[in-house]
């Protein structure tokens, strides 16, 4: 099988990541070389280190190839998309990618607030498209939601699904609603732990102890919304606000401050917590 993957930020990377563990020909594909390089060297010491540990035997990262280019993806069984979680951008390239794959490739989005029916609706053969939508970061977390838009073909759904399976990963069916499972509880849920930042006076330390120590948790709320990174978070959080209009939904003011102020967590070495 050979599955190409558009967009090699964390979650691309992670996923193509899975592919090369799998043993699966894979296609990255980024804006340029350069980015899609930093992806390689991001994905290159994990693999060694998996080796290290024994927990794969080896691992070929010429199995990956990188391109810049659309029409390098034409011969993939499946093509997952994980570009920036903006519904514009995401139409054009699932336009692109039906003019330049065959008509059997299955075309994926790993989209985690949008609506994968609304994706869809950019390609005239809307019954390939589906919703691949992995967990963060992606080569640790088993979870991925495989997702029936209103068009998904049977076929298109299960060679996702067993995609899923190949990777290593446990997934899980549902249909396409706001926020599909998880994000549907978790969005509201890490806005509450934040809410009762300020209405309980708690530190972040302490609220994340709370969290693990109180009911197992493997990483506290303030943690893991630097992990996933807390301008994603508000983003999420504004789209599924948007579609559901539940208070809940609607991202803390404090949040959206923190995104606002270029405090976005692990990756740009502040968020809750310094790095
Ligand atoms: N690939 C491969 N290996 C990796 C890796 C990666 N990307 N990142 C870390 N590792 C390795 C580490 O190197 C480490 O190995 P060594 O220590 O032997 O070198 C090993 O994996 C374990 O790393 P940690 O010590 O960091 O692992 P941990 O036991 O603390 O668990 C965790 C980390 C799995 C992230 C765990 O804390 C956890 O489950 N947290 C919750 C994460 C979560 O909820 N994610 C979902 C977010 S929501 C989302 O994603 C939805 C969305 O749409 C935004």
């Amino acid at each position: 099988m050979k599955v190409g993957v558009v967009g090699l930020g964390t979650m691309g990377a992670g996923i193509a990541q899975l592919c090369v563990e799998a043993g699966l020909d894979t296609v990255g594909r980024e804006v340029t070389d350069e980015l899609g390089e930093r992806a390689r060297d991001r994905i290159a010491p994990f693999l060694a280190r998996k080796v290290e540990k024994g927990q794969i035997a080896a691992f070929d990262l010429e199995r990956l190839r990188l391109t810049t280019d659309l029409a390098d993806l034409a011969g993939c069984d499946v093509v997952i998309e994980a570009i920036v979680e903006e519904l514009v951008p995401k139409q054009e390239l699932f336009a692109e990618l039906e003019r330049t794959c065959g008509p059997e490739t299955v075309l994926a989005t790993n989209t985690s607030a949008l609506s994968v029916t609304e994706i869809a609706a950019a390609v005239s053969s809307p019954e390939r498209v589906v919703g691949m939508h992995f967990f963060n970061p992606a080569p640790l977390m088993p979870l991925v939601e495989i997702v029936r838009a209103e068009l998904t073909g049977h076929a298109a759904f299960d060679t996702a699904f067993a995609l899923a399976e190949t990777l290593g990963r446990h997934p899980i069916r549902c249909h396409d609603t706001p926020g599909f499972v998880v994000n549907r509880v978790l969005i509201p849920l890490l806005n509450d732990c934040v809410r009762v930042l300020d209405e309980a006076r708690v530190s972040s330390e302490d609220l994340d102890a709370g969290m693990k120590l109180g009911t197992g948790w493997p990483m506290g709320p303030c943690e893991l919304l630097d992990l996933v990174g807390i301008d994603v978070h508000v983003h999420a959080s504004e789209a599924l606000y948007e579609k559901l209009r539940e208070p809940r939904m609607a991202p803390p003011p404090r949040l959206v401050a923190m995104a606002n102020a270029g405090l976005h967590g692990r990756k740009s070495g502040r968020g809750f917590y310094s790095y």
